[in-house]
């Protein structure tokens, strides 16, 4: 009983000292610990404001170099739009032999009349579809994730191809 009485005690004391000595020291650490928080050694301070200028300073820097690159992108893409390619990628598959009633490239008869409407008329109904006498055109040959451009370019390669 008396060794119990004594652990007891110990364990009290040793509650005791550790509490004290945890507040005792407190004002001092909380000063020092604040200091290192906010202050330069830290960094914290820095590292958010950097965060936020850098971001903003980025942003608008990228926001104003993507507009000048994306218009020269899409100047680029379509002066680099392939007519050939894309004709070779879709629109083959009805003009290649001239499938359900489709004027066949290099067929000069069946686009005589066509050419004739304009080149104009030729790319609205490629991009909008086209119910003829010879069949349907579907538009954009069905592939909707065609741009007005690039049918553009196909049709004057067709056209170039069958005159
Ligand atoms: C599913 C078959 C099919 C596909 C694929 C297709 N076409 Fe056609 N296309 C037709 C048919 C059929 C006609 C003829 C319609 C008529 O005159 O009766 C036609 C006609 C046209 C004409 C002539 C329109 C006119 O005013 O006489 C153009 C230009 C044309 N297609 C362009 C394209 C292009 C560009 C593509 C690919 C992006 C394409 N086609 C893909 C079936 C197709």
């Amino acid at each position: 009983m008396k060794s119990y009485l004594t652990i007891v005690t110990l364990c009290f004391v040793l509650v005791i000292v550790v509490f004290v000595g945890h507040h005792l020291d407190t004002p001092g650490r909380a000063d020092r610990e604040r200091s290192t928080l906010l202050g330069g050694g830290s960094g914290v301070g820095d590292r958010v404001a950097a965060i936020g200028q850098i971001n903003v300073a980025v942003a608008k820097e990228e926001s104003s170099a993507d507009e000048t690159t994306s218009v020269e992108v899409a100047a680029a893409a379509s002066a680099a739009v392939d007519g050939k390619q894309v004709y070779n990628a879709g629109c083959v598959a009805c003009h290649g032999a001239g499938i359900a009633g489709a004027p066949r490239v290099g067929d000069t008869g069946a686009w005589t009349d066509r050419i004739a409407a304009g080149l104009d008329t030729l790319v609205a109904h490629a991009i909008d579809g086209f119910q003829g006498s010879q069949g349907m055109m579907p538009a954009k040959g069905g592939n909707p994730s065609l741009s007005d451009e690039e049918v553009r370019a196909v049709v004057e390669y067709m056209v170039a191809e069958s005159q």
